[in-house]
């Protein structure tokens, strides 16, 4: 499974597989010093089809090694997304701490149906439960998938959460093998989709109390993105072991991540008081035909999840593990600046393979917009920037670089960064664009911004995370200058590290 790179695109230091297609995350667990990573794989092929589980592993959640793909497409159908967990209890009878994965087998004869295998060679294998499935749905719903199992500690039971079509809907058990209905939520709730996917359900604390603690349900929907396609948005609310109930009003959306790159992002269990999420970087507008071959799908940077409250309501943060510090090789700091008109930076740095984290405050005084934007020599470019007067930080890859792939279409409107209305460019996947976030997320007067770029992505956490926005790109030759600007006014931009990334 591990292949001599031959793609141009391929990411420096993001999670890919070496070969085939990947889409989910899967089956997120931590177990004795080890990350496993599950995903949504096709090992025939760079497109979506023949489902299994692939599988890395990590000692840090940033330096993978692949192995065998852990569950094989069957008799059931495709093997789609779920979860793991490790069986402190032996509930399920195959020993203490044997790891039981879940998964929806998906077919046009057995429909979608959850089922259940086994591992107690530490995820390397897995044997699948011989009574699959396990859970089939009680009013023959068509979309039923991608179980989430938690330990619910206050009914001393386990919990499965599996999108049902418009719904979420809970179950319990006792021994991981019959599940008894509890009820459902989702209908009308936030951005609705077509069905929703991929959901989870976890506790944390609200701004760090841990006498305070709120449930939230991540849940992906497709299409539903404010910028066309994926997207993955939350619930925060209280859960009393039999429903759960939603702070917010239906109409109220909260998304967990601004760009048009992040989807199917689920959390590790078994990771104590840490809330890490892995997300897949792409979109299924044109996650099938971005201009890469020998394999298709990343997964974006491993996030820490964490909530804060904003007034008065509750939201949460997905920061960039601090694992990922140990990929800085060399760094180097930039005097802090006046920013009036522009300031440039020719060189971010020396033998530039794309890899590089620029990290800042931007302090944008009395201007009215303020950023940066990455450029090559070619003039394609990202630009990076709060819009002071409409109160976003927005990326624009309208330039970015290739932005046309995939299947014609007819011309149609679009909404571009600005809120403006713009042709496409005729082609369905909406690639040239900008994606904005509100800045009311943040405190204000001064935004601290962590800017990860690698090869065919750019991903942007303010604030330690109230906002994160993340796009890929696909630019012909790394950008190697930065250019500050402002209008209106005059910013300040201090604390300035940049750092090359690698392996
Ligand atoms: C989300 C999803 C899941 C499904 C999987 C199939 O991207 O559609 O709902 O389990 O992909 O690969």
């Amino acid at each position: 499974f591990d292949t001599k790179n031959t793609d141009y695109y391929r990411p420096v230091y993001h999670h890919t597989p070496s070969y085939g297609w990947m889409n989910d995350a899967n089956g997120l667990v931590y177990k004795d010093g080890e990350y496993h990573l599950y995903f949504q794989y096709n090992p025939y092929g760079s497109r979506w089809g023949n489902m299994h589980w692939g599988h890395s592993v990590s000692k840090d959640l940033v330096h993978w090694e692949h192995l065998k793909p852990a569950i094989a497409r069957d008799t059931l159908g495709h093997i789609f997304s779920g979860s793991t967990v490790i069986d402190h209890n032996n509930s399920a009878g195959y020993g203490k701490d044997a790891m039981i994965a879940f998964y929806t087998s998906a077919s046009d004869e057995h429909g979608q149906i959850q089922c259940m295998a086994y591992s107690t060679d530490n995820g390397r294998t897995y044997t699948k439960y011989e009574k699959n499935p396990i859970l089939t749905p009680f009013d023959g719903l068509k979309d039923f998938r991608d179980p989430k199992v938690f330990w619910y500690e206050p009914a001393q039971k386990w919990y499965m959460i599996v999108s049902a079509d418009k719904n979420m809907r809970f179950y319990s058990s006792t021994n991981l093998k019959d599940w008894e209905y509890l009820s459902q939520f989702g209908q009308g709730y936030g951005v609705q989709p077509n069905q929703f996917e991929c959901p989870d359900f976890i506790q944390l604390p609200v701004d760090g109390d841990p006498n305070n603690k709120k449930w939230v349900m991540i849940v992906n929907i497709n299409p539903g993105c404010p910028f066309g396609g994926s997207a993955t948005e939350y619930f925060v609310g209280d859960f009393d072991g039999k429903e759960f109930k939603c702070d917010t009003k239906p109409e109220v959306t909260k998304w967990l991540d601004f760009g048009k790159d992040h989807y199917a992002t689920v959390c590790f269990s078994n990771t104590g008081d840490r809330t890490i999420a892995v997300p897949w970087m792409s979109n299924w507008q044109y996650a099938n035909v971005t201009p890469i071959r020998q394999y298709r799908g990343a997964n974006a940077l491993p996030r820490e999840l964490s909530l804060y409250t904003k007034d008065g309501q509750i939201y949460m943060a997905a920061n960039a593990v601090k694992e990922t510090q140990a990929l800085r090789k060399e760094s180097r700091s930039v005097d802090n600046m006046d920013v009036k008109d522009e300031v440039v930076i020719d060189e971010i740095v020396p033998n530039n393979e794309g890899a590089y984290e620029l990290e800042m405050d931007i302090v944008p005084g009395n201007s009215q917009l303020a950023g940066l934007e990455l450029y090559n020599a070619k003039g394609e470019k990202s630009k990076i920037y709060l819009d002071l007067k409409n109160k976003r930080l927005v990326m624009d890859r309208t330039e970015s670089g290739l932005t046309a792939f995939g299947e014609k279409s007819e011309p149609h409107a679009i909404e571009n960064h600005d809120g403006r209305k713009v042709n496409s460019i005729n082609y369905q996947n909406d690639f040239a664009l900008g994606t904005w976030a509100p800045l009311s997320l943040c405190e204000g007067k001064t935004y601290h911004l962590d800017i990860f770029v690698d090869k065919c992505s750019v991903e942007i956490f303010v604030d330690g995370g109230r906002i994160a926005m993340t796009n890929l790109i696909f630019p012909t030759q790394p950008y190697n200058s930065l250019r500050f600007y402002t209008e209106g006014g005059t910013a300040k931009v201090e604390n300035m590290k940049i750092y090359k990334l690698g392996l």
